[in-house]
């Protein structure tokens, strides 16, 4: 199975797994980087890492669009039924728990963030994913700090790591290099920088740094590319 994935900017990605279309953390319609709106995006399952307005901007309308079916924590799937998403269109989990879905294996990961929902009710605890399509292990980390942790994530092998390097709200440059180490995949996709001044980085400068500091191959995209894997 040939998976395709595609940076829309910020911590969305689009990832066409098999004969399904994955959107991870759909922030379109309002993000400042996005290269699509969210009425244009394609989804059968849309996976939410946590209840931040930059990760599940625009879940609700596309969700209502696609009829895709909406991955998440039980509090922000509890949340998306008051809002009128369908009981059997939610698959609510928390972190250490994984399902099996029509596109393989999601796993929600640990990560150390706040998460509260849009109209301010509590959010859950913020995740991230490990996900299986095929042969293919993906883990997208979330908005997270660096934790110790993360080395389990190494165990069984990791094709892409996917990690937020934007620090201030995410952990930075600098800690980004010690989680590749830790997890050690063979490909790593920085996200969560550059949509706004506060969290503006040298991509060029950090993949330099992977490629001499850690043994992954950095992949470094502008919003709208997207590699194969
Ligand atoms: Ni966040
Ligand atoms: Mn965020």
């Amino acid at each position: 199975m040939t998976n395709e994935i595609t940076w829309l900017g910020h911590s969305c990605f689009s990832i066409r797994a098999g004969k399904y279309d994955l959107l991870v953390d759909p922030f379109l319609d309002e993000s400042p980087t996005s290269p699509v709106k969210a009425a244009e995006v394609a989804a059968d399952f849309i996976l939410l890492t946590h209840a931040h307005f930059d990760h599940l901007a625009d879940a609700i309308p596309i969700a209502r669009r696609t009829g895709a079916t909406v991955v998440a924590n039980f509090e922000i799937c509890e949340w998306l039924k008051g809002q009128g998403v369908a009981e059997e269109k939610v698959v609510a989990m928390n972190p250490g728990g994984g399902v099996d879905l029509a596109f393989g294996r999601a796993k929600m990961t640990s990560a150390v963030h706040s998460s509260s929902l849009p109209d301010g009710s509590y959010g859950g605890v913020a995740g991230g994913f490990l996900l299986e399509l095929g042969k293919s292990r993906i883990y997208f980390a979330g908005d997270t700090a660096l934790f110790l942790d993360m080395k389990l994530y190494s165990l069984g092998g990791l094709d892409v790591a996917v990690l937020p390097i934007g620090d201030v709200f995410t952990m930075g440059p600098d800690d980004s290099i010690e989680a590749i180490k830790m997890l050690n995949p063979r490909r790593v996709v920085p996200c969560h920088y550059g949509t706004w001044p506060p969290i503006v980085q040298d991509a060029a400068a950090w993949a330099d740094r992977v490629r001499t500091h850690t043994a992954a191959e950095p992949v470094v995209l502008n919003p709208g590319e997207m590699f194969t894997l």
